[in-house]
């Protein structure tokens, strides 16, 4: 590692925003296995398209079944996941693109190193807050019903924690606000950050 000198490019995080005509950040959504991340985030990226937003979503799908595949659900997994995923997001910021990143991310301190990656001035926590008791009701996937008969271990929620955030920037729940609701609340939000060049 200590024969790596960094290069200083011509082009810069800067230029690309100021090409694109709004600031680049990370937009992150924890909560629990179907708590309703990532339909709000997609919800929210299809708001950012409308206004000519350049964007770009990490969920499960591209993420555990591509560059993560190898990492499982244990807590060291869970941990490398989250760094992986921020180092990449730190990329897309890097590139003048506003990043949603949906993860379960139950670790607190998994999520504050999050912010140490790609700078706290670049990260936004949206707490997607949906009781067990809902996501466990919803079981979208069938996941709660096979950790409760013992057939996954680890589930998040049934035999592994989960650290809800004390201080997120925006806090969701999902059983009082619907998806327009809960887009509005975020777009409020960020809407004079994306402005900011
Ligand atoms: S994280 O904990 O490392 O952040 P991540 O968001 O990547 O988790 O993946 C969670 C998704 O994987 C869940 O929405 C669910 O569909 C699936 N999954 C499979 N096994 C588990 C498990 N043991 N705990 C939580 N989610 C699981």
């Amino acid at each position: 590692m200590n024969n790596i000198v960094p290069h200083t490019y011509q082009v810069t995080k800067k230029d690309r925003n100021v090409k694109n005509g709004h600031s680049s950040f990370l937009l992150w959504f924890t909560g629990l296995s179907g708590s309703g991340k990532s339909t709000i985030a997609n919800a929210v990226e299809s708001e950012l398209l409308k206004r000519n937003i350049s964007t770009y979503t990490l969920d499960g799908d591209n993420i555990r079944k591509g560059i993560n595949k190898d990492l499982s659900f244990s807590p060291d997994d869970r941990t490398e996941n989250i760094r992986r995923i921020a180092e990449v997001s730190n990329l897309f910021i890097d590139a003048g693109i506003v990043v949603l990143a949906a993860f379960v991310s139950p670790y607190t301190k998994d999520r504050a190193r999050i912010k140490e990656i790609v700078g706290r001035n670049n990260f936004i926590e949206v707490y997607v807050n949906t009781s067990l008791e809902e996501c466990e009701q919803r079981d979208v996937k069938g996941l709660y019903k096979k950790a409760r008969q013992g057939e996954i271990k680890n589930m998040t929620g049934i035999d592994a924690p989960y650290e809800a955030p004390t201080n997120p920037d925006i806090e969701v729940k999902t059983e009082e606000l619907d998806v327009d609701a809960a887009v509005k609340k975020i777009m409020n939000l960020i809407e004079k950050i994306i402005k900011n060049e």
